[in-house]
């Protein structure tokens, strides 16, 4: 503190440093037996058949972008391409959130490569464009949830495949899915997707991040 100044505004400060410290010192003292433990590194749930159990709380990890009403192209995947499962969005388009974990977020930001147990999100929701109060004069938002659909990199997959990534499927209420055969979904993310068979060139949070690009 400046020697020049005040015994008034010397008190003054003294007061608000009292005031400053006080609720810190509160909430410190507080917080100890209120303290949330920490979470355990979001990894891959599998259950006892090699089926991967359903991701909760995905909505908490990192957002890397969204879509509407994105269509692929059907002569992509050698007419592989599914029919009518999967993502495919329907007339309106569905909006896709996709989500990863944050310790593959991390890893990706630092080196450009996904980590192994990888977890992507993608969160289906119809398009809608009225809600009950009749507020909305234009534009659309997420809706209805219609599905999640997750992509996993794991070359260790409790069901005994040995490629690198795997996808699956989660209408509502379905807690564990089987991995789909890679023709299915692989395939088309092998061939397209911007790098390591993620569609990076669509995720303006990873984008940035992209040290090479596969396509
Ligand atoms: C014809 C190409 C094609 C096929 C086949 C395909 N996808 Fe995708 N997938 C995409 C594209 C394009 C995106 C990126 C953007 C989007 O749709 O929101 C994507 C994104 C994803 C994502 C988000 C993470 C990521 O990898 O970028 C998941 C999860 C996913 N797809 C799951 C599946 C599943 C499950 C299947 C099979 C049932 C499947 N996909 C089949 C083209 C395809």
């Amino acid at each position: 503190m400046n020697l020049a100044c005040s015994n008034r505004s010397r008190v003054g400060f003294f007061m608000v440093l009292a005031f400053a410290l006080a609720p810190a010192a509160l909430h410190t003292a507080g917080s100890a037996s209120q303290e949330p433990k920490p979470k355990p590194a979001v990894v891959p749930q599998y259950n006892d058949r090699g089926e991967l159990k359903r991701p909760t709380d995905y909505r908490t990890w990192v957002f890397v972008g969204t879509s509407i009403g994105l269509r692929y192209r059907q002569d992509v995947s050698d007419g592989t391409t599914r029919q009518g499962d999967g993502h495919k969005p329907a007339k309106l388009g569905d909006f896709h959130n996709v989500y990863i974990n944050p310790p593959a977020y991390e890893h990706y930001v630092k080196t450009g490569k996904f980590p192994e147990k990888t977890m992507l999100v993608l969160d289906i929701y119809k398009a809608e464009a009225r809600e009950p109060k009749g507020i909305v004069s234009g534009g659309l938002f997420s809706g209805e949830q219609l599905r999640i659909e997750v992509a996993v990199k794991n070359r260790a997959r409790p069901d005994g495949s040995k490629t690198d990534w795997a996808y699956y499927d989660f209408p509502p209420g379905r807690p564990t899915a089987r991995a789909f055969p890679d023709k299915t979904c692989y395939e088309c993310h092998r061939a397209h997707a911007a790098d390591d068979k993620v569609w990076v060139q669509f995720y303006p949070t990873l984008r940035p991040h992209m040290k090479h690009r596969d396509k």
